[in-house]
């Protein structure tokens, strides 16, 4: 497309000036080599914009609590366990089984012009009603009960008063905190009639999660998985983010390991039974990049096409994995 003067229309869809929005992001992106052009919208973009968030919402006095619900901040230093003892599993199980269930509360409401700030409510009710907490709600200031990432944004979305549209994707990122573990999994859904290049975009995304998950086997190593991934992702001309991993979790949100969904060398961490972490891969059409917005938390493509997520909390196993996360009655799809 033709370069963009200071005064014409963004190509972001903002209606506002360029020099007013995203003029300077797009030179810093030039400085810092992360770009060598404005990036072209195709015809008809509309970009997500950030609404008004709704008032806190209370947690009853009977709902036990992580020990960041108050402050914000983890008291406790990050953990080291790597292992899981078979109690500790079987209380993630559960965690993981409700989080199932509050994610299908979650999705069964989605439809064009419901706020995903509806979705948060609802999702918020839901894991209180298991006796559960909102495990991201203050997870270092987090304002919400849940993650909902509309279209170009990657990860980390907050609930807003933005009703959803005709031809989103949104990813519904689930996590309660309850008997003293996190379970966290996370689904895109279609909102109403989606466009085919979309639609592949989410089929793939699942597709890298399962064949991420299908690589774990003890003797293995951390890098296999994002090996399996990546060769995916790439077979379908998308690319993986590298910002955002998935995570080793039990007693805190977010331990060791870390796993990254991209092909790292130096991951060589052997995948012993007992390790319990997540896999939950982002999936882009464009640029791996990121640009994170004011608020601090909202993660888009600096491009700002279309990013995809599906999430499972797993278990490594003496024969392969578990899936914690799966919907019930699903079989396990590997060996466990
Ligand atoms: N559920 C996200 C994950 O998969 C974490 C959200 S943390 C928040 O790791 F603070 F952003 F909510
Ligand atoms: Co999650
Ligand atoms: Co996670």
């Amino acid at each position: 497309m033709a370069k963009l003067g200071p005064n014409d229309p963004c190509w972001c869809g903002s209606d506002k000036k360029y020099k007013r929005c995203h003029f300077a992001r797009d030179q810093l992106r030039i400085l810092q080599g992360q770009a060598t052009e404005q990036t072209p919208p195709p015809p008809g973009f509309r970009a997500v914009k950030p609404h008004a968030l709704s008032p806190r919402r209370a947690v009853p006095e009977h709902i036990v609590r992580p020990d960041y619900a108050l402050t914000g901040r983890p008291a406790n230093p990050r953990s080291r366990q790597l292992l899981k003892t078979p109690e500790q599993i079987e209380r993630l199980r559960r965690a993981c089984k409700l989080a199932r269930e509050a994610l299908e509360v979650a999705k069964a409401a989605i439809g064009p012009g419901v706020t995903t700030d509806e979705i948060d409510r609802l999702t918020h009710e839901a894991y209180i009603a298991r006796g559960g907490y909102p495990s991201t709600l203050n997870y270092h200031g987090y304002p919400k009960s849940l993650c909902t990432s509309v279209n170009e944004v990657i990860c980390h979305g907050i609930p807003d008063l933005r009703p959803l549209e005709d031809g989103d994707i949104v990813n519904l990122d689930v996590t309660i905190y309850i008997d003293g573990v996190h379970g966290d999994l996370s689904e895109t859904v279609l909102v109403g009639t989606v466009d085919q290049a979309s639609r592949d975009l989410v089929t793939t995304t699942y597709e890298c999660m399962m064949r991420g998950i299908g690589a774990v086997k003890p003797g293995g190593m951390i890098r296999d998985i994002g090996k399996a991934i990546q060769e995916h992702a790439e077979s379908r001309g998308f690319s993986v983010v590298k910002a955002f991993v998935g995570h080793g979790i039990g007693e805190q949100f977010h331990m060791d390991p870390q796993v990254p969904h991209y092909f790292d060398a130096t991951q060589t961490r052997e995948l012993v039974p007992g390790m319990v972490f997540t896999i939950e891969p982002m999936i882009n059409q464009g640029t791996w990049k990121h640009v994170t917005w004011e608020d601090q938390w909202t993660a888009v493509t600096a491009d700002l096409k279309r990013s995809a997520q599906f999430e499972h909390t797993i278990a490594v196993t003496e024969r392969g994995v578990e899936i914690l996360s799966l919907p019930e009655g699903m079989a396990q799809p590997f060996a466990h």
